[in-house]
């Protein structure tokens, strides 16, 4: 695996590879099984896998949870190595934004307006500006996302829709327990990690009473769940996936998203109840 610095070293390599149909899997680091389900699908359909690592300032609305966000480096390029990944890029501040360390204003359609929008200021606006730089420096054919960061998924989606790409979709990986794997949560203690099952627990509760009860009941039975157990509940919304908007009625195209904090980590997860295909 060669692992690069410089965008411009990139760039350079990648135009005497024209030929190749490139797979891109950006990723901020602390690399787990769902980054590997990313980088396998990749390999799977391309001729050339090139990840990045990069924990992206602009995308954080506090400055307490980038210092805390997981870094591994040297475990990162192991297990990559294992996985066959062909490049690995790893930038600095100063490769991706020069001396400007702002988001760049997109227009998101309103898939922000709700959930991770609402509780992360400014996210998508930083996700938004990261992806579009990286995506301009490796030029790829498919970027691989992950269903886990659904919001997300769909936000880059739309951005992209006018560049020459495809965004394939992966679905969650999850821990025996059920817990959706996620970077953060190395952070949790074994305790945390026990109670933290009730996210996706109150995830497939929703989803196998959704003809039983209507939303608004759902909601309460899962609030009620959460005030007994050590997990904070910042949200349950069921939204359409077309708009990433809250419905009151169940429809076609739903998700049910959460997000719930336990000593101070944050973890989101969701469930994709009767979408057409998300690729
Ligand atoms: O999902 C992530 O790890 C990040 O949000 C991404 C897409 C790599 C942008 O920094």
């Amino acid at each position: 695996m060669k692992i690069i610095k410089k965008k411009s070293e990139l760039k350079e390599l990648l135009y005497s590879l024209s030929n190749q149909k490139i797979g891109f899997v950006p990723t901020m680091g602390a690399l787990h099984a769902g980054h590997i389900s990313l980088i396998k699908a990749s390999k799977s359909r391309c001729d050339l896998t090139i990840c990045s690592i990069y924990v992206n300032p602009t995308q954080f609305s506090s400055q307490k949870d980038l210092r805390n966000y997981p870094t591994d480096a040297k475990k990162d390029i192991k297990l990559l190595k294992k996985h066959h990944c062909d490049i690995l890029f790893i930038p600095n501040d100063f490769e991706l934004y020069e001396n400007n360390l702002k988001s760049n204003e997109f227009d998101l359609n309103n898939f922000d307006k709700f959930m991770e929008g609402e509780y992360r200021p400014g996210h998508f606006q930083g996700v938004a500006t990261v992806v579009t730089k990286l995506f301009k420096i490796v030029s790829p054919d498919i970027a691989f996302f992950g269903e886990k960061d659904l919001q997300q998924l769909i936000i880059i989606k739309y951005i992209s829709k006018e560049l020459d790409l495809k965004i394939v979709s992966v679905p969650t990986v999850r821990e025996k327990n059920g817990i959706a794997l996620s970077s953060r949560n190395i952070n949790l203690t074994k305790d945390s990690f026990k109670s933290a099952t009730i996210i996706f627990e109150s995830l497939c509760y929703c989803r196998d009473h959704i003809n039983k009860y209507d939303i608004v009941t759902l909601k309460n039975k899962v609030k009620k769940l959460f005030e007994s157990s050590k997990l904070n509940l910042e949200y349950l919304e069921f939204v359409s996936i077309k708009t990433m908007h809250p419905v009151d009625v169940i429809c076609d195209n739903l998700a049910i998203c959460i997000a719930a904090t336990i000593e101070n980590i944050r973890l989101i997860d969701n469930i994709i109840i009767n979408a057409e295909e998300t690729n």
